[in-house]
């Protein structure tokens, strides 16, 4: 297997864009990609996109958006996994790369959720759940991150106010990423008191309905020490996968995602490191609940200790473990199928010394966690700076 690295990272400005279709939200941040790493050609490309069929009711995306790009019949592949539809595109790049079938390859995450009213968007969703299970008989995912946020609760004490400094941490980083959503300070009382959705989660532990899309660049490690001479290079040192049951009622543990556990075990192997090793994460917070527990299942924090973790500052800017510094998906938004993508364009941008007015002082190894539906799937990768 060949050591793979990035080499270039785009993005856009996420939000509503009403102004802008699918194709051209992607192409923005793909051409970006390949401006950052100043390359002439692709060879292969994959495209994270949960649910373009019916979000925009456009299918066959890898073809359109590679026609759409410009860089000729390229061999291109749609990646879906739910919200992990990105991150698992990283995966298929990464070993697309380190098998030596192609050797540049552009990996894109894309989602285009405004174009459909809250009702249609929130049904598109839902599709992610067990469709039998839960979807038909009314639950969405508001709905099952809450009964796992109570049983969270009732077992470890995790609190109200801990659910809300999560969201209240990661649009303070917000504030700092002009690409976010939502760019706004909140405070502990704000969120608490926010709209109920589905007790105990109000709006603001909700991520929102994003448009946005995001790309990064991969080739062997050694072609990028020939031909990256703008960068620090950036190792991708381990990637992890792994499935569990979509319906929660089939678990034998709601404050536990077991997906998440064995990705994370696969990857600190692969990379061999540890929880320890890593100097900040950016993980999967589609509500304030989860960054809780994945801050568990990946092992910076005992279990049960999450909530109590982000109350005492250890996940912040200037915590010891920072988590999010982008905003997350809470401040930055959640176009499902660009979160895993967008995930990497951060630890790129922090590990390279790049991130602004949000850089982190200690950035040499990340994590990134991204996760389908409830943790029906979960891909975790780790990186390096050279
Ligand atoms: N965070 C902060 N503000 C939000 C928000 C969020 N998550 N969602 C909406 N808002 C704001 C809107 O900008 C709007 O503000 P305005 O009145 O100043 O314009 C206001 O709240 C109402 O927005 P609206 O779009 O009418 O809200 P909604 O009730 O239709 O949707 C949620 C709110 C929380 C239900 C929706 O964002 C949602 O479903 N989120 C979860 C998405 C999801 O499940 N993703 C997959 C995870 S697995």
């Amino acid at each position: 297997m060949r050591d793979v690295a990035i080499i270039g990272i785009g993005i856009n400005k996420w939000g509503e864009l009403w102004n802008k279709s699918l194709r051209d939200i992607y192409v923005e941040a793909a051409l970006n990609a390949i401006d950052d790493a100043k390359i002439e050609k692709i060879d292969a490309m994959y495209v994270g996109s949960m649910a373009p069929g019916l979000f925009v009711g456009q299918e066959h995306l890898s073809s359109l958006l590679s026609d759409y790009l410009g860089h000729g019949p390229i061999p291109t592949t749609r990646v879906e996994s739910a919200c992990a539809s990105g991150g698992l595109a990283i995966r298929q790049g990464f070993i697309d790369v380190a098998s030596g079938m192609n050797d540049i390859v552009l990996v894109g995450g894309v989602e285009k959720m405004n174009d459909v009213d809250g009702a249609t968007a929130t049904d598109a969703l839902a599709s992610a759940s067990d469709s039998e299970w839960e979807a038909f008989h009314g639950i969405t995912f508001p709905g099952i991150y809450a009964l796992m946020a109570r049983a969270h609760m009732m077992r470890y004490g995790t609190t109200r106010t801990h659910l809300s400094q999560v969201a209240v941490k990661n649009h303070e980083n917000g504030l700092l990423n002009p690409h976010a959503q939502f760019q706004m300070k909140l405070t502990v009382d704000q969120v608490s008191n926010s709209a109920k959705v589905a007790d105990p989660l109000r709006l603001l532990d909700c991520s929102p309905v994003t448009d946005g899309a995001a790309a990064v660049i991969m080739c062997p490690l050694d072609m990028a020490k020939k031909i990256s001479k703008n960068h620090a290079i950036v190792k991708l040192s381990g990637s992890g996968h792994a499935t569990d049951s979509i319906a929660l009622h089939s678990r034998a543990d709601l404050t536990t995602l077991n997906s998440t556990i064995l990705a994370a075990q696969q990857a600190y192997k692969m990379a061999k490191l540890g929880p320890k090793d890593i100097n900040f994460a950016e993980v999967h917070d589609c509500f304030t609940i989860s960054e809780i527990i994945i801050s568990e299942s990946l092992g910076f924090f005992e279990k049960g200790e999450g909530g109590r973790a982000v109350e005492r500052g250890e996940t912040s800017l200037s915590g010891k473990m920072p988590i999010n510094p982008s905003g997350g998906l809470k401040s930055k938004g959640h176009p499902v199928g660009a979160t895993g993508v967008a995930q990497v364009y951060e630890v790129v941008s922090q590990l390279r010394g790049d991130a602004g007015k949000r850089q982190l002082k200690n950035a040499k190894r990340a994590l990134t966690q991204n996760m389908g539906g409830s943790g029906g799937s979960s891909l975790v990768h780790l990186w390096e700076v050279l």
